[in-house]
This record gives C-alpha cells, sequence and structure tokens, in this order.
C-alpha cells in the first residue's frame, strides 16, 4: 500500500525538517513519518530506489541517512518542494507509491 493522499488532514503535525513540515506518528529511528507537504515522502514506506531524485527536473530531492530503518537506510527529503513544478515525474517511477504531490 502507498501513501496515504489524506495523510495532511488524517495525521498530526508532528515538527519541521529542513523547511518541511514532518506527519507523525514519528518514533525513530523505526518509524519516520512523512515529510513535506506539496512535496510528500513517506519514509516509513520508501526503499531508497532513488528514481525519484533522477527524475526530478527541479531537484526538489536530496538523501537524508535513516540508519536503522527497517525499509531502508536512506531516504528522498523533498528538501526543495517550493520549487516543485508538478510534473509528476517522482509519483510516476516510485516503484512503491511512496509519494504524493499537491499544489498548495
Ligand atoms: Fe519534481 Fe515530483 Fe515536483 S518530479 S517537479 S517533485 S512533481
Ligand atoms: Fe524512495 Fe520511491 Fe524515491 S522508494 S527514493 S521515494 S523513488
Ligand atoms: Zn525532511
Amino acid at each position: 500500500m502507498g501513501i496515504d493522499p489524506n495523510y495532511r488532514t488524517s495525521r498530526p503535525v508532528a515538527g519541521e525538517h529542513a523547511g518541511h513540515k514532518v506527519y507523525g506518528p514519528v518514533e525513530p529511528p523505526g518509524k519516520l513519518g512523512i515529510h513535506g507537504t506539496i512535496v510528500g515522502v513517506d519514509f516509513d514506506i520508501c526503499i531508497a530506489d532513488g528514481a525519484c531524485i533522477n527524475a526530478c527536473p527541479v531537484n526538489v530531492f536530496q538523501w537524508l541517512d535513516t540508519p536503522g530503518h527497517p525499509a531502508s537506510e536512506k531516504k528522498a527529503d523533498p528538501v526543495n518542494e517550493q520549487a516543485c513544478i508538478f510534473c509528476m515525474a517522482c509519483v510516476n517511477v516510485c516503484p512503491v507509491a511512496a509519494i504524493d504531490v499537491k499544489p498548495p
């Protein structure tokens, strides 16, 4: 199952990271929540495939090390979500549907 497209309202905001919100629950290192509001990446689903990083024409993502997470030890962090031009390439290439994009 992929990212819940309703996470922006259904999940509590657990904090901020690199200029974007983090939606909980967050219990590191095993549970990391969803990073981003315009471009949301479910860290608990991401398997560090990297296709999103290669596909994004405006470099929204940057690797973040997440040692000890069961799905993968790094995640695509949407550090530059404000730059998103909504091409949806990331959404289409992620093999585990970990990304949801919604214009503000
Ligand atoms: Fe990049 Fe995905 Fe937006 S590929 S431009 S973050 S829709
Ligand atoms: Fe992760 Fe999917 Fe990108 S698995 S690294 S969000 S393509
Ligand atoms: Zn982040």
